[in-house]
């Protein structure tokens, strides 16, 4: 994908503080620290458009990326940080629930997962639910910079045998080694029609 824009529009804690659903929309999720943030900066080549960190928590309202000036990615707040102070931790589930529920615009989403991690209750139920939604969604196996390309492949298998999902409904992503980015590139566009 060729970028000619990327920029910052808006964040947003509810449905009246969205931009207008003009765009069509592809949303990143997962769990604290597993480098949403950072895999739209890669997507759009850009080193700090979205804030990273390295402690978890740092994504705290969904934020909105317009890319050349047709479409938007959405980067929401991870789940599952046990130490963010508890009033954020119950704002955090609705507010990305929120989004996904009310969004008619919203084409596909990115569930990501270290790729050095298990699937846990917490994906197994967050993916049963976009399912159940009929919300298209690929599972992206992040920071696989760690791993070898052999180890990653076998990685993608025990997670095949673990969910029942197919090998092909995993996309192998780095931040890092830019490994995954046309594929991703490939998946929003078939996704949203731009
Ligand atoms: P929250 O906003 O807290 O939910 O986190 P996030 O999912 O947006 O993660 P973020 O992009 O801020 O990255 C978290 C940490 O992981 C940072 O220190 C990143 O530099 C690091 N990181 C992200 N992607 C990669 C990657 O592909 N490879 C490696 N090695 N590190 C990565
Ligand atoms: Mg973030």
């Amino acid at each position: 994908m060729h970028i000619r824009s990327a920029e910052f529009i808006t964040s947003a804690v509810k449905a009246a503080q969205y931009p207008p659903p003009d765009f069509p929309e592809v949303a990143f999720v997962g769990r604290s620290n597993v480098g949403k943030s950072s895999m739209i900066n890669c997507l759009v080549q850009r080193k700090s458009l979205v804030k990273t960190s390295q402690t978890p928590g740092k994504t705290q309202l969904v934020n909105f990326f317009l890319v050349n000036e047709c479409m938007r990615l959405v980067d929401l707040p991870g789940y599952g940080y046990a130490k963010a102070p508890k009033d954020v931790q119950r704002q955090w589930g609705p507010m990305i629930e929120g989004y996904i529920v009310d969004r008619p615009n919203l084409c596909g989403l990115f569930l990501l997962m270290d790729i050095r991690r298990d699937v846990r209750e917490e994906e197994e139920r967050i993916l049963e639910w976009l399912v159940s939604r009929r919300m298209p969604v690929r599972l992206v196996l992040t920071k696989t910079d760690k791993f070898s390309r052999s180890a990653g492949m076998a990685r993608v298998q025990a997670l095949v045998k673990q969910t029942g999902l197919r090998a092909g409904d995993f996309i192998l992503f780095s931040s890092k080694t830019r490994q995954g980015r046309e594929d991703v590139w490939q998946w929003i566009s078939s996704m949203t029609g731009i």
